[in-house]
């Protein structure tokens, strides 16, 4: 079944209701109210479901603090992309050992992507004596009857999910004001062969268009000016539905909305980006001119073992049609570098993509062997040594290339989101445009959660200077 019967999600509302309760009578709340922390790792998917996460903690009665030492509840959600990323959540799990031996009452529960993983979770099972309980993707509506569990009976679990569905009707507690993500599908089918996601976050489901909506409409009535819609694989939305919607069916409807917000959405993968999704970018005002587009490898040969299902003369031709219908579109992508087999030829095909292409920025990434995926038993792992070379020369020729592209913003007008003030200077404001570079300028700080004109002054790899003229 793709969606969680609502009587169950109930039953958790209600075990949320009951933990509140519970503080109440011991007279924990308002300022007394006890404190919970949320700590994520990975990708805006995790981002989302800890709001999710701490949507459920605030019914269980528990305030927001600022630190994990103030806090009676941590949650970690944990990501398993690369191994430093599952380095990481171990190393933060335990160092929070400390906390908890100061405050034996503190419940410390981790979920997310790596504890999806059966080795994974039993490490800390066997290893991390004081984390209470780990539930895994598939399992985060059950986060009030796991702390209604360690509270009441300091029963440990360990939650592995029969199957992944989709639970609506969860409380959230959103980060920023003016920045939403708005989950569209959940999980992938694609089986890149070096990637756990598929492994991690079950198969491709896609929630019902009107919930989406839905939640749009919640989302801009609460003060949402920009809004990335979420998936793995969001142009896969809608194929396992029988009402025949796909992915730009979802923009046209959330763009239609009345209000004053941007659309953003990620991740696209090539092989399933239509003409419809480019005439949507195209077309809707409302969607930003920017497009995720992970490529991942410029070499056919790399391409094949990847299991991507496109070749780098495809990719191109999307590419060129994206530009002859948007011409001037900021485009980014996902590059690995170092995967099983890669020659110093298929290395100069990545790096002739990024000439062709010309991204505006890209994120790459040295290739990370994941337990259980195909890329971890195939031949020829390349030494550490020689993807890192690789991947300075690849930043090399990227930072060069994002030099000259964000020139081209010199002297435009530009409408950006005021996100807040740079860190370094309290009186510059950091606003972002339809790109995902930041722009700094000089204003007051009652910008802050709208839009404000401004007039791009100078640019560098990372970030743009601006004026603001209104
Ligand atoms: N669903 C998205 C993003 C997945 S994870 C997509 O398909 O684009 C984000 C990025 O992490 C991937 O695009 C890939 O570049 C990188 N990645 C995934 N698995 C990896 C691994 N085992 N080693 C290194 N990078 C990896
Ligand atoms: Fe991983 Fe590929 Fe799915 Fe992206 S499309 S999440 S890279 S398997
Ligand atoms: Fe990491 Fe899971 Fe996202 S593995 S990148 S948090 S889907």
């Amino acid at each position: 079944m793709t969606h969680l019967l609502p009587s169950l999600v109930q039953e958790e509302l209600s075990a949320a209701e009951a933990v509140r309760q519970h503080f109440c009578s011991l007279g924990r709340s308002g300022i007394h109210a006890p404190g919970y922390f949320v700590q994520t790792f990975g990708c805006q998917q995790n981002e989302a479901d800890s709001e999710r996460l701490a949507g459920l903690a605030a019914a269980m009665g528990y305030r927001k603090v600022d630190t994990p030492d103030e806090a009676d509840l941590i949650l970690v959600n944990t990501c398993a992309i690369r191994e430093h990323a599952e380095k990481k959540a171990l190393s933060i799990i335990g160092q929070y050992k400390h906390i908890r031996d100061k405050n034996p009452g503190l419940i410390i529960g981790v979920g997310g992507c790596m504890v999806t993983q059966t080795h994974r979770s039993d490490k800390l099972k066997n290893s991390y004596p004081y984390v209470s309980f780990t539930f895994d993707t598939g399992a985060i509506h059950k986060l009030p009857s796991l702390v209604r569990d360690a509270l009441t009976i300091s029963r440990r679990q360990f939650i592995h999910s029969e199957e992944y569905s989709i639970a609506e009707g969860l409380p959230l507690a959103r980060e920023q004001k003016h920045m939403a993500w708005l989950s569209v599908m959940y999980g992938c089918n694609n089986f890149c062969s070096y990637c756990i996601v598929p492994y991690v976050r079950g198969r491709e489901r896609s929630r019902r268009m009107d919930d989406i909506v839905e939640e749009a409409k919640m989302l801009i009535a609460d003060g949402a000016k920009d809004i990335t819609l979420l998936g793995q694989n969001v142009n896969s939305y809608g194929k396992d539905l029988t009402e025949g919607y796909d992915f730009a069916d979802v923009l046209h409807r959330v763009c239609a909305l009345p209000g004053d917000f941007r659309v953003r959405f990620m991740t696209s993968h090539p092989k399933d980006a239509s003409d419809r999704l480019i005439e949507a970018i195209a077309t809707e005002e409302k969607i930003v001119r920017h497009l995720h587009l992970p490529v991942q490898s410029g070499s056919d040969a790399v391409l094949k073992r990847m299991n991507r299902r496109y070749t780098a003369e495809y990719y191109c031709s999307l590419i060129d049609k994206m530009r002859a219908a948007v011409p001037d579109i900021s485009l980014t992508s996902d590059i690995i570098v170092g995967f099983p087999g890669e020659t110093e030829e298929d290395f100069n095909a990545t790096l002739e993509m990024l000439k062709y292409v010309r991204y505006d920025m890209i994120f790459s990434f040295i290739y990370s062997p994941r337990i259980g995926t195909p890329a971890a038993e195939m031949p020829d792992q390349i030494p550490h040594e020689i993807s890192t070379e690789r991947f300075e020369r690849l930043l090399a020729l990227q930072n060069a290339i994002s030099d000259e592209r964000n020139k081209r913003f010199i002297g435009r007008k530009l409408r950006v989101l005021v996100e807040g003030t740079s860190k370094t200077d309290e009186n510059v404001l950091t606003g972002r445009g339809d790109m995902v570079r930041p722009v700094h300028f000089v204003g007051s700080k009652d910008r802050i959660g709208g839009f404000t004109e401004v007039e791009i002054t100078a640019s560098s790899t990372f970030s743009m200077e601006a004026k603001e003229i209104r």
